[in-house]
């Protein structure tokens, strides 16, 4: 098998955890050379991966004017660049690793999948929790055909209080008219996801949807609460104060103190509690510009009278993913917190059922381990495994995602949104004619 050589656009967070597969499985992949805006994150990847500094790109426009030869790009930019950054990649010829989520709009989504056809590019998109052992041997057992086939989906997503304010309360995805996206695109395009890609026998048709801001929004300050947590008269019982939550608890460090723009380790107490004066991550949790919903819930019917549910919920005692997929003989239902899946199948000559449980925490090791690229259960591993065997032309998983797969979830999305704005139900091809 090749050895795949990568460039990295934008070494932030997500690029970061991708490339760490290059110092994990060296033969199978290395980065070659990385295009970041901040010159911190290009030095960080140039000590990481030893690279000469003829290979750091302060911008996409350099990086396109070198001419570099590669086998694909991993784009880890931030939303609201995928499109921009992408049709100038698809352009040149280059394949993609895309972070998720596409692009915000219709029109832009079904132009990257045509230049994608036009240029003969793979674009895989980081659908990462199809690749964890939890997801893909779900999909393994519906596509073995035994349950028969979906009759419904009900899928929920309830983001912990801790990830939810870091991220979407105070974080860079708080705001739709900032980041892109609503938080349906960016935290569910991954659940909307497994949907088309559970039930890919069919296609989503119509969608209705429901949710509101109306935990974190003014009317629940307490009163006399104060714009920054550092001079609130409420600072000692509040449990959103930013200096017990942020600074002390300090559970999401890479994106809290990210604006400071020093490596982590080297930013002092200080520096950090005069950030949280000035900055969002120190404004209290009732009063920030955030514009996007705290809960929502979609309804899909596909073509074929299958349905989905998923509930997303932000800001739960506890995170969690649950599936519950129900067929014509059977049903799979998981947590996957737990890490695993019971299967139950009816057996037809006693009119009752089988159930077997599969317990992926022994076998997944990945998901145990505190490496970079362990995260999302070990998906973040798996799809850079799956995607040097794509790159090769070789056999891949049953999770391998391709530009067509994505549409779907993500026309989901849009018309979630749009049937959560206008109440309305939106019929996806009457509204998007995808095809
Ligand atoms: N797959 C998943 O489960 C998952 C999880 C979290 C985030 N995401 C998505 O991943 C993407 C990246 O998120 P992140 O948290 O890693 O972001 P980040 O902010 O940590 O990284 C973005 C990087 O892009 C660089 N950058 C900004 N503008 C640039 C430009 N014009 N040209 C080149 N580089 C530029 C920044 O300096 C930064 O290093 C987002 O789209 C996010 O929604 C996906």
């Amino acid at each position: 098998m090749k050895k795949i050589k990568a460039v990295i656009l934008g070494y932030g967070d997500r690029s970061s955890r991708y490339a760490e597969y290059a110092k994990l499985v060296p033969q199978e992949l290395e980065i070659i050379g990385v295009i970041d805006i901040s010159e911190l994150k290009l030095k960080q990847a140039q000590a990481k991966f030893d690279l000469p500094n003829g290979s750091l790109y302060a911008n996409l426009d350099a990086f396109l004017q070198a001419n570099v030869a590669c086998d694909v790009v991993i784009n880890g930019t931030m939303d609201q660049l995928h499109y921009v950054t992408t049709m100038a990649l698809l352009e040149r010829g280059y394949n993609i690793l895309l972070e998720k989520p596409i692009t915000a709009n219709p029109q832009e989504l079904l132009d990257i999948r045509e230049k994608a056809r036009e240029k003969g590019c793979k674009v895989v998109v980081c659908h990462v929790l199809r690749y964890t052992p939890f997801y893909s041997t779900i999909k393994k057992i519906l596509d073995e055909g035994k349950l028969g086939k979906i009759v419904n989906m009900q899928l929920n997503e309830h983001v912990w209080h801790g990830h939810f304010v870091n991220s979407y309360v105070r974080g860079k995805w708080r705001s739709e008219k900032e980041c892109g996206s609503g938080l349906l695109l960016a935290k569910c395009c991954h659940d909307t996801d497994l949907m088309c890609w559970l039930n890919n026998a069919t296609v989503p048709a119509k969608v209705s949807s429901f949710g509101s801001k109306s935990l974190f929004c003014e009317k629940n300050a307490p009163e006399g609460a104060t714009q920054y947590c550092y001079q609130c008269p409420h600072q000692k019982d509040c449990m959103f104060d930013a200096y017990k939550f942020e600074l002390e608890k300090d559970f999401i460090p890479f994106y809290t103190w990210m604006g400071i723009e020093k490596p982590l380790d080297e930013i002092t107490v200080e520096e950090k509690k005069e950030f949280l004066k000035k900055d969002v991550y120190g404004q209290c949790v009732y009063k920030t510009d955030m514009d996007i919903v705290d809960r929502q819930c979609v309804s899909v019917e596909f073509a074929n009278g299958s349905i989905g549910t998923l509930n997303m919920v932000g800001g739960a005692s506890k995170a969690g993913r649950y599936i519950h997929v129900i067929c014509e003989y059977g049903e799979i239902v998981g947590y996957i917190e737990e890490n695993k899946i019971t299967v139950r199948e009816f057996d037809k000559k006693d009119v009752w059922y089988h159930e077997s449980v599969i317990d992926f925490s022994e076998q997944n090791d990945l998901s145990k381990e505190d490496n970079s690229v362990g995260g999302h259960y070990g998906g973040d591993f798996y799809i850079m495994q799956d995607l040097v065997r794509y790159l090769n032309g070789e056999k891949t998983s049953v999770s391998t995602t391709v530009i067509e797969d994505s549409v779907n979830s993500h026309l989901i999305c849009y018309a979630a949104e749009k049937a959560r704005k206008e109440h309305v139900v939106v019929d996806i091809s009457k509204e998007y004619g995808n095809q």
